[in-house]
């Protein structure tokens, strides 16, 4: 949890969307942030400081001269400064240099900080050629920019300027707090599970989340990666995917295996986190087959090994990262399959304990040379940061 511990000065500022900051104050005690709060005044039209003092957080309002140095000492105390809401005024100002409200002051006096804004505003606002220059020269200031969403806004309208939602803001906090181990990497991760199909309805998979995936991906884009996610079957997504990727959905292993071998090429990092069907049926009909006619001798064929014939073309500073799904002698078919299939480093999932489809899960990371390392049951979203780290070392 990057932002354990972590103290958040969260600046909410006049928008419609400012009910929304109390989810992510909710959201930032969760992770384990410490939190304060100033309320502008136009915010605190929309919503009570209250509400946030009932949760017994002491909130500072825009009265900068009512407290004279809290501008000074908010801004010593923060880890990290979140204006969420960020209004078309306060970006404004803030590019200007502008400091005339609790929250421009504490921003002014915050250089060393880091800083992320949250615009959120009318798409005709969040389009303006004045607040776009603005934003640019905001980041140019190193200011972190969460990107509003796209979608229907309070006033009717439709198009970007929405408040994302409170998973996205946390990502890009967490974003901030990572060193940037990864940039300039190309990494391609495979998450999900194939289907083979026997008929447009009827197929043969397995139980594969594309969780454990989808958490190294995530976390391959904080590490400032540039990252190619193949997602395999993952429609209705388990878990949050952060929008900073590429990815290209596949169904079948034949798919997977036509996109595959094409992206590894320009790939420096493969996480093959992806469940591969070992079978599919010989003979697929394009139409439904009815019940009575179905032959239940059903002929399967053997699929190739894909990590395999990936390790035979594989360049000498790529590295090829498999996964292995076991439920008796873990570590000994782990190594095997280390060594059968070339790779770098595997991490062994014991699915004997209950970890398919689960938030958490356990194993072992074996390296080429022959290392074994135990990961005890936590958060798949941790095992990706501890499993990246082994590959950075
Ligand atoms: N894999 C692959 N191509 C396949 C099957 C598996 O590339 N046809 C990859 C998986 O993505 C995973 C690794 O090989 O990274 C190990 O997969 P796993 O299912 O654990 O093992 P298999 O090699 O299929 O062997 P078995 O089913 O006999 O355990």
């Amino acid at each position: 949890m990057t932002l354990k511990g972590k103290n958040i000065l969260l600046c909410i500022t006049g928008s419609i969307a400012c009910y929304k900051s109390v989810d992510l104050y909710r959201r930032l005690k969760e992770a384990g942030a410490g939190v304060k709060i100033i309320v502008s005044s136009s915010a605190g039209r929309f919503i009570s400081p209250y509400i946030f003092e009932s949760f017994g957080e002491e909130v500072f309002t825009d009265d900068a001269f009512k407290s004279p140095l809290a501008h000074v000492s908010l801004s010593k105390h923060a880890d990290l400064i979140l204006i969420a809401p960020a209004s078309f005024n306060t970006i404004n100002k803030l590019a200007a240099g502008i400091a005339d409200t609790l929250i421009t002051l504490v921003v002014s006096a915050s250089q060393d900080k880091p800083k992320v804004l949250v615009p959120a505003m009318n798409p005709n606002m969040y389009a303006n050629g004045i607040l776009r220059d603005n934003l640019n020269k905001l980041k140019e200031y190193n200011f972190h920019l969460a990107s509003p969403e796209t979608g229907n806004m309070a006033c009717g309208d439709f198009g970007e300027g929405r408040f994302p939602d409170a998973e996205g803001i946390i990502f890009e906090l967490e974003s901030v707090f990572k060193e940037k181990t990864l940039k300039g990497k190309r990494v391609l991760v495979t998450a999900g599970a194939t289907r083979e199909y026997l008929d447009p309805v009827r197929f043969l998979s397995n139980a594969s989340s594309g969780k454990m995936g989808i958490s190294l991906a995530n976390e391959a884009v904080k590490l400032g990666a540039d990252v190619f996610l193949i997602a395999l079957n993952i429609d209705a997504p388990c878990q949050y995917i952060n929008k900073n990727m590429r990815i290209i959905k596949c169904k079948s292993f034949t798919d997977l295996k036509d996109t595959l071998p094409g992206e590894f090429k320009q790939c420096d990092i493969l996480l093959m986190a992806a469940a591969v069907s070992d079978y599919s049926f010989k003979e697929k009909s394009s139409n439904k087959i009815k019940k009575g006619d179905l032959n239940l001798n059903v002929e399967l064929v053997q699929n190739e090994d894909l990590l395999k014939a990936l390790s035979g073309i594989k360049k000498e500073e790529q590295r090829i990262f498999g996964f292995a799904a076991e439920t008796d002698s873990v570590i000994e078919n782990g190594r095997k399959k280390l060594m059968e299939k070339s790779l770098d480093y595997i991490f062994i999932n014991d699915v004997s304990k209950n970890v398919i489809g689960e938030d958490e899960n356990e194993g072992f990371l074996i390296n080429k040379e022959g290392k074994i390392k135990r990961f005890g049951r936590q958060l798949k979203t941790e095992l990706a940061g501890k499993l990246l780290a082994e590959i950075i070392k």
